[in-house]
């Protein structure tokens, strides 16, 4: 699995993103380490802070599949991640966020890029 095909996994998954508020789209695709994909989407809300983002629901899911931090090798998203969401990221331990950068372009970023000094427990 390359990180392109990660990413087109995470762009095929996002036409099921459930945003009939702000009407923009997001999908996400995890790479385990043992080489299984796990997608999300962004899913809103009429109490609009109640909804999530695209990158959440997959590292939700992966951790109902049983993965825990350190076990995620990758994650594509179709948008550039929320702050909230550069928080999961980096306590995931994940090696590389590929996402979609605001022209469209490919880009490639640690987690540790992505949120310098982060909070830790
Ligand atoms: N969104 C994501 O799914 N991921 C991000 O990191 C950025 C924002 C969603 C949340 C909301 O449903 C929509 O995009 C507009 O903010």
């Amino acid at each position: 699995m390359t990180d392109a095909e990660l990413l087109a996994r995470a762009d095929a998954i996002a036409e099921r993103a459930y945003a009939p508020y702000s009407k923009f789209q997001v999908g996400a695709a995890v790479l385990t380490r043992d080489g299984r994909v796990i997608e999300g989407v962004n899913v809103e809300n009429a109490a609009y802070p109640l909804g999530t983002c695209a990158e959440r629901t997959a590292l939700s899911r992966a951790v109902t599949e049983g993965y825990a931090p350190g076990q995620l090798e990758a994650i594509a998203i179709t948008a550039s991640p929320c702050g909230g969401c550069r928080q999961w990221l980096h306590e995931f331990g994940l090696d590389r966020v590929i996402f979609r950068g605001a022209d469209g372009e490919v880009v490639t970023r640690t987690p540790a890029e992505l949120l310098p000094e982060s909070f830790e427990l």
